[in-house]
């Protein structure tokens, strides 16, 4: 169920690697500036499409080649699937899954939940909606087959909507009007699949993890739809503000799902390193709803794992790490920083070392 063999070519700093990893606990190690990165960066990659650094395509493209490509083969059930993504200069993007080539990113992503910790993570998924929200959305997207193309044509509808708001053609009240309609029926598909897959996560996140670390006691988990009232009214009552600001300001593309702890947000009551702590929490526990929802084995990519976590938080993520069943990329700069962290974990670890972009042999 995980990834048996992986190769990149010409992405980032690395010419050509060929990689057999453990189905439990990877770990790379090297210099700053080897490679650990781009390694995990390669295999978010093959299951976004896109890079967790940067939108800029071009930057994966190692200097003066045209095009970078990650393989790899992902086992399923007793099946080993081959699969392939490619980009070049001009931001042509080529799929292979079985030796068939496909033109759409979502099926590689349906086949490869991959979900990444970087020391960037923390800021951003506590720091706005945004990332809570992307968090929100891989889960669904996994379990919830239909919401993908609802998502996807909500977001012709938003964007047809704000072009008129910004643009105010002579009927432009009317033809949002026309919209809305369709507006509000896809909100509410989208709506209904976040809330139950919310709900869903929720009770999988206090009975695995929660309830079993003190720290996080009293924790609440607050799902925000993105409007109050019927979406329709809100709608029309936004009507005046949204032609001034020129987008529409309430909708399911403002929905939020945040924490609070006796009624005060996390950031406002845990340290750093227990936000830390909630973060891998969070992100186990949704590979791991994933895992049992569906017949996929889930990634988890971390990078620079030692780099900021104290003693105390380091003890409890080895824990839950050892208890989840996703495949792990974990990189450190030294082996020994990262030595009590994976040490007490009884899965199957396999090790590389990255210099330059090559694999070394130790
Ligand atoms: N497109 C590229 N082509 C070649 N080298 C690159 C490219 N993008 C980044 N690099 C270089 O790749 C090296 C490895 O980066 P990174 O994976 O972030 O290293 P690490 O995580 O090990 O510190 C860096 O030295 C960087 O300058
Ligand atoms: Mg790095």
């Amino acid at each position: 169920m995980s990834l048996t063999h992986l190769s990149l070519g010409d992405f980032r700093n690395i010419e050509a690697i060929s990689l057999e990893p453990s189905p439990d606990i990877n770990v790379i190690i090297g210099a700053n500036g080897s490679g650990k990165t781009s390694l995990l960066e390669a295999i978010y990659f093959l299951s976004h499409g896109k890079s967790f650094r940067t939108n800029k395509h071009k930057l994966l493209i190692r200097h003066e080649q045209t095009r970078c490509a990650v393989h790899a083969k992902k086992q399923h059930l007793s099946l080993s699937i081959p699969v392939g993504i490619g980009k070049d200069t001009s931001g042509e993007t080529s799929l292979r899954i079985q030796g068939q080539s496909s033109r759409k990113v979502s099926e590689l992503a349906q086949l490869i939940p991959v979900q990444v910790i970087t020391p960037e993570s923390y800021d951003l998924f506590f720091g706005g909606p945004k990332e809570r929200r992307k968090f929100m959305d891989l889960g669904v997207f996994h379990v919830e087959h239909e919401f993908f193309q609802e998502w996807k044509d909500f977001n012709k509808v938003l964007k047809q909507r704000n072009a008129l708001l910004k643009l105010r053609p002579n009927n432009y009240a009317e033809q949002i009007q026309y919209w809305d309609k369709e507006f509000v029926r896809l909100a509410e598909k989208i709506n209904k699949h976040r809330e139950e897959y919310i709900s869903r996560f929720t009770a999988h996140f206090f009975d695995k993890i929660v309830n079993k670390i003190p720290v996080f006691s009293g924790l609440e988990l607050r799902y925000d739809e993105g409007w109050k009232e019927s979406l329709a009214d809100a709608l029309k009552h936004q009507f005046q503000r949204d032609t001034k600001l020129g987008y529409t300001s309430k909708g399911p593309h403002k929905a939020d799902f945040s924490f609070y702890i006796h009624g005060h947000s996390v950031e406002s009551i845990l340290s750093r390193g227990q936000l830390k702590l909630l973060l891998y929490a969070l992100k186990i526990a949704q590979n791991s709803l994933i895992e049992s929802e569906t017949d996929k084995q889930s990634i988890l990519l971390i990078d620079d794992l030692p780099s900021e976590l104290g003693e105390e938080t380091m003890q409890h993520v080895s824990v839950l790490l050892s208890q989840c069943q996703s495949q792990l990329f974990i990189t450190a700069i030294t082996a020994e920083s990262i030595s009590a962290v994976v040490e007490p974990m009884k899965r199957e670890l396999r090790m590389f070392h990255v210099k330059h972009g090559s694999l070394i042999t130790k």
